[in-house]
């Protein structure tokens, strides 16, 4: 059986106490720390930049899953890696090229993640898929936190699941968007490794979030 990877997106998290927030995920088992990034224009809503990424992982301990929802991404993807992103995940529609994106990523030795739109069809990157490292499928149209799940987008994680099985290929697939504990356990048979949750795992069970962790863990 294999393991589930949880990564808490820090979207829900208390922003005036965002350090201590991911120390507290740490201790309570996060596998990596998803950071949300936003710029107005791609998404309607805008997040935080690499300094507040530069300044919260020098106090932490796992890696730091770096969801880019900006346009154009390419120029600014050196600033993420250099402020500490661990994976860096782009969208295709931010960039003229995503095979000069994903090689830019590899060049900077940091795991590349592709991720798709609700809308978007896994052709768009099917060709890429030796070159990544995950495949992020997104359950609500990105932007914000607290949607509700669409659960048409499973076609494409038992898709992705099937080809990697045929080709023999090696990506992980993690889902993005309105995870609650029973959709969790759809996503998880139909073949995701990584599972992004804010408002679960901040807000149910009163903010238990090791709890909430281990509950979305468990299928
Ligand atoms: C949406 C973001 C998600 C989202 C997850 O654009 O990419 O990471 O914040 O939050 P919940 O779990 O609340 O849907
Ligand atoms: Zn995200």
């Amino acid at each position: 059986m294999k393991k589930i990877q949880i990564s808490p997106s820090i979207l829900s998290a208390d922003f005036s106490q965002l350090g201590n927030e991911i120390k507290r995920l740490e201790n309570a088992g996060a596998d990596m720390i998803h950071v949300d990034v936003m710029d107005g224009h791609f998404v309607p809503n805008l997040t935080i930049g690499p300094p507040v990424i530069e300044a919260l992982k020098k106090d932490s301990s796992i890696p730091f899953d770096v969801h880019l929802m900006i346009s154009p991404v390419h120029k600014y993807i050196e600033s993420y890696a250099k402020a500490g992103a661990d994976i860096i995940t782009i969208h295709p529609e931010t960039t003229d090229n995503l095979k000069v994106s994903i090689d830019k990523i590899k060049q900077l030795k940091k795991k590349v993640g592709v991720s798709l739109n609700p809308e978007t069809k896994v052709e768009i990157v099917e060709e890429l898929l030796d070159q990544i490292d995950l495949i992020l499928i997104m359950s609500v149209n990105p932007g914000f936190g607290g949607q509700k799940f669409m659960p048409q987008v499973l076609e494409k994680v038992e898709k992705l699941d099937k080809i990697r099985k045929d080709k023999k290929l090696n990506f992980d697939i993690e889902i993005d968007g309105g995870i609650d504990f029973e959709n969790s356990k759809l996503a998880i048979n139909s073949g995701v490794d990584i599972l992004v949750s804010g408002t679960t795992i901040f807000k149910s069970n009163n903010g238990d979030i090791k709890k909430n962790i281990d509950l979305l863990r468990s299928v």
